[in-house]
Parts: structure tokens; C-alpha cells; sequence
């Protein structure tokens, strides 16, 4: 049987990460978006791009989840965008709701797939997919650190007028202004980026990765796919090539970090049966105070979650 991967959400997001899976001939993909015509419109629109880019991947657009059965991954991208005077509280509930009716849909034909979340708020929207889904962590991960580490290494390529495939860069924490961009654990060609670029201008590019994301919406006024999409697509090839690639990503900690019964982003093995390892750092003491801080925040809206199972359940 071939290889499938669902995508819930034919968004913008949705849509870059179908065909990006295509693009490499990772899987079958069947997209699904609420909006009738949208997914089906989507998914012959690349299908149609097959014969020019030469891949054999087959994309199917549905408005339900019939045809979902059995994937290998489900991506889910399915939400809403704040808007108006809507709060970020009112943001999380109703994408909350979205997101666990999806996965209850998902889940349930599909109950060995791997549960890769990126909709936002995304810590809170994994710990609702891992409630719903009731799936071991191992199989329930969030897509954040790849995007975010993506756009320090771009930064620091830049900075040095050096080739983006020489850096490395490190990322912990929730996805959110709180996340911890790692200098001395960010490299290029090996060498710490403490070696190669000022303090002054690190802190510049540790500043620019945390508002990464308002950057894009600032000239966009709607949140990035490109860099999302391809972020979400290096996660399933590292799973579906059972590549045991250390990515970071958002994983539900137990212990690790000293941080319990919380969605975080760590460093993780990733291979085929999904979360493999949590790779544990040593941090200075700087560093883990602000990556309480950031578990303090995803803990936060933790508490404000609606979904029936109760915190550390
Ligand atoms: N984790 C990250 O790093 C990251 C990065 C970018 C965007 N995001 C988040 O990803 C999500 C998608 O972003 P986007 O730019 O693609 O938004 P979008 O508005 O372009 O797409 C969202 C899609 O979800 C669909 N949808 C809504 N409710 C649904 C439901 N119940 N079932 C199926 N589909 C449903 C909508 O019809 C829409 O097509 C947002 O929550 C965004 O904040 C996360």
C-alpha cells in the first residue's frame, strides 16, 4: 500500500505542505478543508503541475474525511487567524474546538498515524490533539522549532554572507515571544556563532528570530506558509524515511528540562515511529530561567484549555 499523509486545513499552510510531500514523492496526499471546492480545487491544481515537475504523487481534495483511512501522518493546519477585537483567549478556544473536533475525526480512522500539529496557539493546539486523540507522545508532535530555527539560520547566513546549508541554529521553548533562541549552541560549519559575530549583533538576530513570525505578518498581514510548509514537510520526510533527524519540536516533557505534563520545544529524534528521543542540553543558568519562562506561558494557557481531560491526565 502506498504511503499517505493526510493534511487537515487546504489553507495557506496546508496547501504549501501537500505540495511540498508531492515535490519530494514522500506520499500520497489527501487534503481536507471544510470549504467545499477548495481542497478538490487545490489538489487538481497540482496534480496537473505533476507532468511539468515530474512527480508521481497523488493528491486528493475532500471535504470529509472519507479516503483519510489508514495514513501514515496527519498534518493538521485546520484554523482560524485572529481578527478584529477577537483575544488571543478567544483565538484559542475556538481553534481549540477546531482543532479537537479534527482529531477526533482523524484519530479515529486513522490510529496508528503520527499527529504532526500546526495550528496556533501551537502548544496548547498539541496538547488538545494529544487529549482528543488519546495517541502516545511519541506520536502526537508540534511543527515550531524547524520554522523558527529556519529563520535564525537565515539570519546568520545572512549576517555572515555565508551559505545557509553551513548553519545550524538552536531554538527551545514555546512558540511564542517567549521562545529561547541558543547562540552558543548555533553554529556555522561547526563553529559557535560566539566565535564569528559580536554580542551585539547575536542579540540583534536572537530579537529578529522571536519576532520572526509578527515580522512576516507586519508586510503580510496574515501569517507565513512558505517557510511553515517547508518546515512541516523536512518533519514527515525525516518520519516517513525514518531519517532519526534531531529536529526541534514541540514535545510533550515529562520530566525532561525539568519541565512536566507540558508541550515544549526540544530537540527530539525523529524516525519512523515518530518521537525516538528527547536530546537533553545543559543549559546555564540564564538559559533555563528563560525556558521556565516559557513553559510558565504555555502552562498558562494550558489552564485555560476547554478540553475535557484535565491538566497532566
Ligand atoms: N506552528 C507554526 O509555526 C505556524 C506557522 C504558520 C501558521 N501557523 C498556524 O497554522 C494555521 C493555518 O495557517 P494558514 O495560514 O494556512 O491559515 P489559512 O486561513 O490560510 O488556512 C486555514 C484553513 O483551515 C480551514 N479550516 C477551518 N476550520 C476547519 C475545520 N474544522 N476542518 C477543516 N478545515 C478547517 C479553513 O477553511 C482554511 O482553509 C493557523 O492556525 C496559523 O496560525 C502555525
Amino acid at each position: 500500500m502506498k504511503t499517505k499523509v493526510t493534511v487537515v486545513g487546504a489553507g495557506n499552510v496546508g496547501a504549501t505542505v501537500a505540495q511540498g510531500i508531492a515535490l519530494k514523492e514522500l506520499a500520497d496526499v489527501v487534503l481536507v478543508d471544510i470549504v467545499e471546492g477548495v481542497p478538490q480545487g487545490k489538489s487538481l491544481d497540482m496534480n496537473e503541475t505533476a507532468p511539468v515537475e515530474k512527480y508521481d504523487a497523488l493528491l486528493r481534495g475532500t471535504s470529509s474525511y472519507d479516503g483519510t483511512e489508514s495514513s501514515d501522518i496527519v498534518v493538521i493546519t485546520a484554523g482560524v487567524p485572529r481578527k478584529g477585537d477577537m483575544s488571543r483567549d478567544d483565538l484559542l478556544w475556538i481553534n481549540e474546538g477546531i482543532v479537537a473536533g479534527v482529531t477526533q475525526e482523524v484519530a479515529r480512522r486513522s490510529p496508528n498515524a503520527i499527529l504532526i500539529v500546526v495550528s496556533n496557539p501551537l502548544d496548547a493546539m498539541c496538547e488538545v490533539a494529544r487529549r482528543v486523540s488519546g495517541f502516545p507522545r511519541e506520536r502526537v508532535l508540534g511543527m515550531a522549532g524547524v520554522l523558527d530555527s529556519a529563520r535564525m539560520r537565515f539570519f546568520i547566513a545572512d549576517e555572515l554572507n555565508v551559505s545557509v546549508e553551513n548553519t545550524h541554529a538552536f531554538v527551545l521553548g514555546g512558540h511564542g515571544d517567549t521562545m529561547v533562541p541558543l547562540p552558543r549552541y548555533s553554529t556555522v560549519a561547526g563553529i559557535p556563532i560566539t566565535e564569528l559575530i559580536s554580542k551585539e549583533r547575536i542579540d540583534a538576530i536572537v530579537k529578529r528570530t522571536r519576532n520572526g513570525g509578527a515580522e512576516i505578518v507586519g508586510l503580510l498581514k496574515t501569517s507565513a506558509w512558505y517557510a511553515p510548509g517547508a518546515s512541516t514537510v523536512e518533519m514527515v520526510e525525516a518520519i516517513l524515511k525514518d531519517k532519526r533527524k534531531i529536529l526541534p519540536c514541540a514535545a510533550y516533557l515529562t520530566g525532561e528540562y525539568g519541565i512536566n505534563d507540558l508541550y515544549v520545544g526540544v530537540p527530539i529524534k525523529l524516525g519512523k515511529t515518530g518521537m525516538e528521543q528527547i536530546i537533553e542540553i545543559t543549559l546555564t543558568d540564564d538559559e533555563r530561567a528563560a525556558l521556565n519562562k516559557s513553559a510558565d506561558a504555555v502552562k498558562e494557557l494550558f489552564e485555560k484549555l476547554k478540553t475535557g481531560v484535565p491538566v497532566g491526565v
